[in-house]
């Protein structure tokens, strides 16, 4: 068939069959550049990704991966099956900007790669620096008590660790971390998380953020599909599509990840991102019919699980539950950790316990990406985990953290009137407050935030609109007082968007 060049009607876009770019980027990037300049205006909808692809030529896949990357950088609205339309820039990031807090919204800068554009994008902006801290207001997710940390054993580790052995600690150290530590994690995660491991197996990373990205640049090929929890957790998204991976959400309910749906959606992918301990954000814990059933997937496909356990220490009722990973048999898990909620999250430290035959490739991984952690840390790390202070800490926590749950839940039942359906707080740093159906739960987060309450909307961690909205309440790094104070500025904001409904 001659090739011929094909054209966007309302937009005169072009492409070019004989041209070195995929016809999908060329496409992106004339969509892209039309909806900068203004030519396709905010809510103009755009053709459907079957018909598009009639009208140019091209195979649906061109739309589809075209269109995607642009949902995926903000630049367009609406789901496949349900009408694109172009976004109001700048979108939305994940955390809704707290008042006095708003992140800095940039437009991608055009001289990006693809992937630079995706990394860019707005939905990935974390909170900005300032919010980490202690003394903030309440809610603020993911942030463990930094008040309550042990600082006077941890800077006396220090400060001996780094009177005694920081001269052999000065040069270049192995990739895969310092040995001690491997070792200390090694009988803790055997014993404490059930995970089949040998300190020839960990490779301690800067924080699962780089555990994730590590992971997803060495197993995926660009367009690779992965599947990821919806709603779900926007870092592990982001390392993804960094990557290059084609996100595949797959619904969340109450034992997890319904794997059923991934293999409906889209069996051959190549990765399945879970939090099977405590799912992030709606803190249910996957059933081990699911756990078999996912690894029976990965083990029939070759695919890989990767296993974020990413706090799993705080579970408040009952045993901790086993990873995921310790039920592995045929070596898919890629099993990862980090000691941000544990202990603090500007320590960067994390691991990866990687299956046999794989450790090599990681190691070399992390050679042309970090070449190894800081090693005064790791020791540092090393000897507070070897010197039990590790433990201590996170069993005092664990008192902490369910008293501060429970606080959050009475004050809840007691102040909000019923506006806040909140279920549990067995497990985890936060919390979801459910709002009645038909909330937006993007306007409460925002009036909530007018009234200095930090509360992120659950939609904003989805990629399909949740059946009902919610507000995640992160409620460890919070004193009780701040708790009942914190629920009295919530429930003006409710009583404003949603009672008076
Ligand atoms: C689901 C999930 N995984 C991992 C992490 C920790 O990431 P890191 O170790 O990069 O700080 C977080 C922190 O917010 C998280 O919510």
């Amino acid at each position: 068939m001659p090739k011929r060049a094909a054209t966007v009607p309302a937009t005169g876009i072009t492409l070019d069959p004989a041209g070195q770019r995929p016809m999908h980027r060329q496409l992106y990037q004339r969509l892209r550049a039309a909806i900068l300049a203004g030519e396709l205006a905010p809510g103009t909808r755009l053709p459907s990704t079957r018909g598009l692809a009639t009208e140019l030529g091209v195979s649906r896949t061109t739309t589809l991966t075209a269109y995607e990357q642009l949902r995926d950088e903000g630049y367009l609205d609406g789901q496949v099956g349900a009408g694109t339309t172009v976004a109001q820039l700048p979108g939305p990031g994940p955390a809704l900007p707290v008042s006095g807090h708003a992140a800095p919204q940039a437009p991608p800068h055009p001289a990006l790669s693809a992937r630079g554009a995706a990394m860019a994008g707005d939905r990935w902006r974390l909170r900005p620096p300032d919010s980490f801290g202690a003394g903030l207001p309440a809610f603020p997710l993911g942030l463990p008590a930094v008040d309550a940390f042990p600082h006077q054993a941890w800077t006396r580790i220090l400060a001996r660790r780094a009177r005694r052995s920081l001269g052999g600690l000065l040069g270049y150290q192995d990739p895969a971390g310092y040995r001690p530590l491997r070792e200390a994690l090694a009988g803790y995660l055997s014993m404490a998380r059930g995970v089949r491991c040998t300190p020839d197996r960990i490779l301690v990373v800067g924080g699962a953020q780089a555990g994730l990205d590590l992971a997803a640049r060495l197993l995926l090929d660009p367009g690779d599909p992965a599947w990821v929890e919806d709603p779900g957790y926007y870092g592990a998204r982001g390392a993804l599509v960094a990557a290059g991976a084609r996100l595949v959400p797959v619904p969340v309910d109450s034992h997890g990840l319904d794997v059923a749906a991934g293999q409906r959606r889209e069996p051959g992918a190549r990765l399945a991102y879970v939090t099977p301990s405590h799912q992030f954000p709606v803190g249910v814990t996957m059933s081990l019919q699911r756990r078999l059933a996912l690894l029976a997937w990965a083990d029939l496909t070759g695919g890989f699980v990767l296993e974020d356990d990413y706090e799993s220490e705080y579970r408040y009722v009952g045993r901790p539950l086993p990873a995921l990973q310790g039920l592995d048999e045929a070596g898919r898990v890629i099993y990862v950790g980090s000691f941000s909620k544990v202990l603090f999250p500007s320590l960067r430290i994390g691991y990866l316990v990687v299956p046999d035959g794989l450790m090599d490739a990681f190691t070399a991984g992390q050679r042309l990406s970090q070449i190894h952690v800081p090693a005064l840390e790791q020791a540092v790390l090393a000897d507070f985990l070897a010197e039990g202070h590790f433990g201590r800490h996170v069993r005092r926590m664990r008192a902490l953290y369910a008293a501060r749950g429970a606080a959050l839940i009475r004050a809840i039942r007691r102040q909000t009137g019923g506006a806040l359906e909140v279920r549990s707080a067995h497990a985890g740093l936060h919390l979801v407050g459910w709002l009645p159906t038909d909330t937006d739960d993007r306007a409460v987060a925002a009036r909530a935030a007018e009234h200095g309450v930090q509360a992120q909307p659950l939609s904003a961690h989805a990629l399909q609109p949740p059946s009902r909205g919610g507000l995640l309440l992160g409620y460890a790094a919070v004193p009780q007082p701040e708790i009942e104070q914190g629920v009295r500025r919530l429930t003006e904001a409710l009583r404003q968007e949603c009672i008076r409904r």
